[in-house]
């Protein structure tokens, strides 16, 4: 049995993101029966910025204690990660870029080449911004290298609507844990 887990980056409790997060949640549970889905609201957890005092670099922890607990400890035991984020200006929200830079005390410790568990994102938009969101990919990919995971695919749906996004997300590929 694999658990999966589905992390809605969006800061509004209500939106788009946490509609699609329920919905491909829904989605997975039909697809692996046995397998274990959860569902993190990171409007739901109040997660400091990194203030990059690199303290971590000693410690291999992170002296703050917030909502990033809940999040390291359910990655964890994590084998297959999902996110849905929106696309700010192209990047991710600042809440979501607080929970990834998070991640650093994993830079300190992490090993190139160690086989990392499989991630899957997706980007949803509105307004079809001309800069695209090749930075949302690329702040994920990067902070969830060091935490042990492989960006393998991104999905975008730009100004969709929740009930085609749920019916683009049915032929979405669900990876297999390692
Ligand atoms: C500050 C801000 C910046 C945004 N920038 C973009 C953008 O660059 N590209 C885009 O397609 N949509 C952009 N959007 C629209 C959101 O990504 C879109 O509405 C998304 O569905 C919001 O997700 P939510 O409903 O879960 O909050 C932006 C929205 C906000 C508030």
């Amino acid at each position: 049995m694999a658990k999966r887990l589905v992390i809605s980056a969006s800061p509004r409790a209500m939106g788009k993101c946490a509609r699609a997060a329920k919905d491909l949640a829904k989605i997975i549970e039909k697809v692996y029966p046995h397998d274990f889905v959860e569902i993190l609201r990171l409007s739901e957890l109040d997660i400091h910025y990194c203030t990059g005092c690199n303290t971590c670099e000693a410690d291999h922890e992170c002296f703050m204690e917030d909502g990033m607990q809940t999040v390291l400890a359910s990655l964890e035991t994590t084998d297959v990660l999902y996110i849905v984020s929106p696309i700010y200006f192209a990047g991710p929200p600042a809440n979501y870029k607080a929970m990834l830079d998070r991640f650093q005390p994993f830079f300190w410790t992490w090993e190139a080449g160690k086989p990392r568990r499989p991630a899957v994102l997706i980007a949803l938009g509105d307004g079809g911004d001309p800069y695209g969101y090749d930075p949302l990919i690329a702040c994920t990919s990067s902070a969830l290298s060091v935490a042990g995971f492989e960006l393998i695919q991104s999905y975008a749906y730009i100004d969709a609507s929740s009930a085609d996004i749920a019916a683009e997300l049915a032929d979405i590929i669900l990876p297999d844990e390692v």
